[in-house]
């Protein structure tokens, strides 16, 4: 069971008790003060989040004579996270890590269930492992959060709110992002306690990704709102599956926090970038909502794929 502690105040104590800290070069801006000497700052960007990276930040771990029983912790978003946590897996063959989420991705989403990676080319995620931190939330961390980071968690928190009755209720009312964050982590582990590897029901929670990838890839915009036109355009591509009231209602709720959607998006090159996605095992895979809570898989063909993504935009 992961250890995540929320609103405890016990973040800048595990911090300190660390043997090194990473961080990215706004939050070095905004909290440099407050974070202990040994840390190294990564600048920020999904760009940065590259093989590069992690030469560097394992370069600076040795120079600072960080051992192999040593933690290493990560102060930041989801980015931060990632690389954190593969470098923590491969550094002397693997040694501990915490993380202090700071986005509202991270909080809600991303410091759950142990999935760490780095880009390689256009390939997102392209190589990565499962090593769980412990976690510490403090969602006064938001309070500097940019509009555009807060939408891109919103993203997020809105693909799981079609995984759960509760949560998507809860979405339906007054929005309170802190008992939102409780909320989405209490859901995320419940289903990494059932299938930590993304062979089961997992897989769930990469509703959106295989053509929102894609979009963040071809686009830079943020991972959540990319999530969210994936979203948007997979439900679209898979409408004869999808009961028509329930279509109408997910299009509709999802039309709320994307708006109109903003991009010429090429139809080519989403496929070819789909193609290439980790989680197929044969033909593309596309996670869709048949209702709330139940969340279905379809593989297609690449020509499929294809022909449902242009009648879809
Ligand atoms: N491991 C997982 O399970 C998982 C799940 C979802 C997404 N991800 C990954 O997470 C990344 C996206 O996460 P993200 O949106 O947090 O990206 P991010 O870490 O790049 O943060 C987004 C931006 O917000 C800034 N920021 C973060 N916290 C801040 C704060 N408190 N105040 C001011 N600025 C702050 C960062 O400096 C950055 O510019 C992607 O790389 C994605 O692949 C991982």
């Amino acid at each position: 069971m992961q250890k995540i502690a929320i609103n405890t105040g016990e973040e800048m104590k595990e911090l300190y008790n660390s043997a090194f800290v990473l961080t990215d070069s706004n939050l070095e801006r905004i909290y440099g003060g407050l974070l202990p000497k040994t840390r190294f700052v990564i600048q920020a960007g999904e760009g940065n989040k590259t093989l590069y990276s992690v030469e560097k930040a394992v370069n600076a771990m040795i120079k600072c004579g960080v051992k192999r029983g040593d933690r290493i912790a990560a102060f930041g978003g989801g980015l931060i996270g990632d690389l954190t946590g593969f470098v923590a897996s491969i550094y002397m063959r693997g040694i501990k890590w915490s993380f202090v989420p700071t986005s509202l991705l991270a909080m809600a989403d991303s410091c759950v269930g142990g999935k760490t990676a780095v880009n390689v080319g256009l390939i997102k995620n392209a190589v990565g492992a499962y090593n769980m931190p412990d976690v510490f939330v403090e969602t006064k961390y938001l309070n500097s959060l940019p509009q555009r980071e807060f939408e891109s968690g919103m993203g997020e928190i809105v693909k799981m709110s079609l995984m759960d009755a509760d949560l998507y209720n809860f979405m339906h009312g007054k929005f309170d992002a802190a008992e939102a964050v409780k909320k989405c982590i209490k859901l995320k582990s419940a289903i990494v306690e059932k299938d930590l590897t993304d062979n089961g029901p997992r897989r769930a929670l990469n509703m959106g990704h295989t053509v929102g990838h894609a979009v963040e890839m071809l686009t830079g915009l943020s991972h959540g709102m990319s999530v969210l036109i994936g979203m948007k355009l997979e439900i679209a591509m898979l409408r004869e599956l999808i009961e028509h009231n329930f279509f109408y209602e997910v299009q509709s709720y999802l039309y709320k926090y994307i708006g109109k959607m903003p991009l010429n998006l090429d139809a080519e090159a989403i496929t070819v970038l789909a193609m290439s996605d980790k989680k197929n095992s044969g033909g593309i895979s596309v996670m869709y909502p048949q209702n709330i809570g139940d969340i279905r898989e379809v593989d297609l063909s690449r020509n499929e794929f294809l022909r449902l993504l242009k009648g879809a935009m």
